[in-house]
Formats: structure tokens, sequence, C-alpha cells
């Protein structure tokens, strides 16, 4: 069972360190929040498992990691300044603002009815560049990471030689300026995505763009959401984002509601075609503003025939707060136990887990059990899992639950029987909540076979 409200999850993570608002000794600010030192270690594993499946398990696709702060002109062809905004309102009387498709013709704050006509309201942040704010030196703070992928298109291609059908991936901030941020890291105004810009031969853009649904949906089946948590909504026509030929959206059930938690969209070849150089020579299907101002072209030419080819891009396009939010809450349970007790847990995938292994000496004064301890912790760390916890607790049972609820798959405890005879410790399992002695020597060959599997 996943957490019954999103308060429980948010409680949860700000008590045990995953996810805190930012600025809170300020009163925070609406719509950012601040990994701490458990949520820090869940974000990076889940960005690298889609590193891991997105580039090191393919052999087609390339990774990036370009500047946040993008060249003004690259959002200008991208469509992004002119049409990436929403409808806004204000109201008159309290001089609130708000976005018009959630009105239904009275301001929510004060219940006036005396509301402007709705105006577009650009969600992009920009800043200035350099020491002078003439109004003419600035730049965006980028609203998607895919727009760099199309402006390095031919870096990359050069570089690599690759040819379509190939990737380039990346994984990094974005920003929009949200009016209404909303539902804890759902719906914030800095967040992660994690991108691939897939490109594909006019003609195969169809079947790759349900390939990729597939293999999309695969992977969160992979981090441990279930099949049925999970639903394809094919977007409406009038709905499509402005460069999208098809988008289908794989929707997840968060705590207040379903919602998307990626898109997976058929760009044509709106972005290439929009940034590139010489338009006019190339064949187009995309409707894209005349572009003087670019220096390269970007493009494929066919090794025969001489023809330049602008690929079609499918893009499977992933918020890494909202794959935060989904997994946690996939995970959360809380059981009760056949002594009238209950206890929480984190039922994350064992490669997601922020501790893979928590070693728990069971005096805090003796010195070969702490000494052993410490060793353990750091051998096991040589394994390159993530984090390996010594925990200097006194208490097994206390640091077991306390496991529990930050979804540490393993404890070792060492005692006085690891010091002694067969030199074994007590590995506790998370989720049978079963013991099992292991001898000292197995102990690394044992984790690693423990971790080995998952991704
Ligand atoms: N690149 C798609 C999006 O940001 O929604």
């Amino acid at each position: 069972m996943p957490a019954k409200s999103m308060d429980e999850l948010v409680s949860l993570c700000k008590r045990r360190g995953f996810i805190f608002q930012s600025g809170d000794i300020y009163g925070g600010v609406q719509g950012l929040y601040d990994y701490g030192p458990l949520g820090v270690e869940l974000k990076n594993n889940l960005k690298a498992a889609w590193w891991r499946s997105m580039v090191y398990e393919r052999d087609d696709v390339e990774g990036l990691d370009a500047a946040i702060l993008t060249h003004r002109l690259a959002l200008k062809y991208s469509g992004h300044e002119a049409t990436f905004s929403d409808p806004m309102v204000d109201c008159r009387s309290c001089k609130a603002r708000w976005r018009a498709d959630h009105l239904d013709g009275k301001c929510p704050g004060c219940g006036s009815t005396d509301l402007t006509d709705p105006r577009p309201f650009n969600l992009m942040f920009k800043t200035t560049v350099g020491p002078v704010d003439d109004g003419a030196s600035y730049a965006y703070l980028r609203p998607e990471t895919a727009q760099a992928i199309f402006t390095n298109f031919r870096h990359v291609v050069d570089a690599t030689s690759r040819r379509p059908p190939f990737g380039i991936a990346q994984i990094g901030k974005a920003f929009r300026n949200e009016i209404t941020p909303r539902n804890f890291i759902f719906r914030v105004r800095e967040f992660e995505q994690m991108e691939l810009e897939f490109f594909v031969e006019p003609g195969t853009d169809e079947d790759w763009h349900k390939f990729w649904v597939d293999a999309r949906v695969s992977w969160w089946q992979a981090q441990g959401i279930p099949a049925d948590r999970l639903e394809l909504l094919y977007v409406p026509a009038d709905e499509l984002a402005h460069y999208s030929k098809a988008t289908v959206d794989i929707m997840y059930r968060f705590p207040h509601g379903l919602e998307e938690l990626e898109g997976v969209a058929n760009r044509t070849d709106f972005d290439l075609g929009s940034h590139t150089k010489g338009q006019d020579e190339l064949t187009l299907t995309a409707k894209v503003e005349p572009n003087r101002d670019s220096n390269t072209r970007l493009a494929i030419q066919d090794t025969d025939s001489k023809q330049w080819l602008v690929p079609f891009v499918i893009e499977p396009s992933a918020g890494v707060d909202r794959g935060v939010l989904a997994v946690l809450n996939e995970a959360y349970r809380v059981e009760e136990l056949d002594n009238g007790s209950s206890r929480t847990v984190l039922a994350l995938a064992r490669h997601l887990a922020p501790i893979k292994v928590a070693v728990l000496p069971l005096k805090r004064n003796h010195e070969g059990i702490v000494e052993t301890a410490r060793q353990i912790k750091q051998n096991l760390q040589k394994l390159g899992l993530g984090r390996i916890l010594y925990e200097h607790t006194g208490n097994i049972g206390k640091g077991y639950r306390r496991h529990d609820e930050v979804g540490t798959p393993i404890c070792v405890t060492v005692d006085f029987e690891t010091l002694e005879g067969e030199q074994t410790v007590t590995v506790r399992d998370r989720d049978s909540m079963t013991q099992q002695r292991v001898p000292l020597a197995e102990l690394t060959a044992f984790v690693r076979d423990y971790f080995a599997e998952s991704r």
C-alpha cells in the first residue's frame, strides 16, 4: 500500500532528512525544495539508474551536460519566447494572479468577479549576463534540457560520427516560473529533468515512438512502480505542445491524483529545423520560424544520394523530482506486526535505497566490536554500491526500525560471535525482517550478490 496522503510523505521526508522546504528559516519560498542527506542519495540513485539504462546499456546513445544559462536566440527559435506561457488573470480587488484555466469566473482568493481578461505570462526565468543590466544582455534559465541537445547536435555528430537512429541523453536542472507551484515536489519552479532526444529517419518515427513508450514504462516498473499504478494518456491534439506531433504521457497515481510522470513526444523535425541554417535548402515537415541567425546546418548527409536529411526526434522526458515522489510513495507502507506494534517501511528497490547497508556494533564501548564494525564499513564501501553507514547506535532494535523507515535494505550487526569462534555477523533483511548469520569472510560477496540484480 502506498502512502495514504501527501502529508504522510512530506512528514517522513522532513523528519528523516530526505527533502526540506527551501529557505525555510526565512519562511520558505514556494515551489523550491532542498534535498537532504538521504534525499540526495535517493535522487542520485534514480538518476544513475536512468543514465545506466539510457546510455551505458545501449549502443546508440551519447551523453551531454550543457550550460543551464541558455542563449536567448536558442529559446527564441525553439518557440519558447513566443509560446511557453500560461494564460493568467489578475483580480482587480485583491491583486492576486491566477491561471485562467484554474478559475470558474471568481477569484479563488477573495471571491471577487472583477477580473482582467486572460493575458499570457511567460514561464521562463530571465537573468542578466555580465556586469551591465542594459536590458539587452540577458539569457534564460533553461525551461527544458532539450534545447542544448539540439544546439549541440552538429558537435556531437562530428565528434562521434553517429547517424540515425541515435540519441543524446542529458540530466539537469530546468526552471519554470510556475504561478501556482503545488503538491510538494510535483510542480516546482526549479526541478531536474532526465531527457533523451532520439534522432530517427522520418517515416520510422511512429515505430520508435511506440518503442520508447514501452521502454520507459518497463523502466519505471524496474524502479518499483507496478504496471497497474501507471496509465498511458494519448494527449489530445489541441493540448499538444507547440513542437509535438504526438505525445504519450505516462501517468502515475500520485497521492494527489493521476498525473504525468513522464512525457514521450514525437517532436518531428521541428527542433533541428527551427535551429538550422539554410532552412530553404532542406525539406522540413514542421512549420518553423525563418532562422537567419544560426551558423550551422543541423542535418545529416546521406552518403549515397548526398541528400541532406533532417532527422525526426522522439523525446522521452522524465521529471526527476516527480520520479522521486513516485518511488517514495510506492515504497511507503505501515505494517502491523504480530506483537501488536507497527513499523513504517520504505520498500525501495535496492539500487534506489539511500543507504545500502547499515553496520551496527552491538556494544558502543567494546573496542573489538567497534573496530571490526568500522572495518566492515570500509570494506563494503569499496564495493562502490553507494553509501554504507557505520552507525554508533547501541540499540540494535531501534536501529533496525530507523533503517526500515528510510529504506536501508540490510543491516549488519557485529557482536561477540563476530570476534570469536566461527566469526559471523547478523544480516537482517528490511522486507522480511529475517536475520541470518553470515561468516565475516563471506560478507563482501554476500552483499555484492544481494545488490547485483537491482537496477
Ligand atoms: N522537453 C519536454 C519538456 O520539458 O516538457
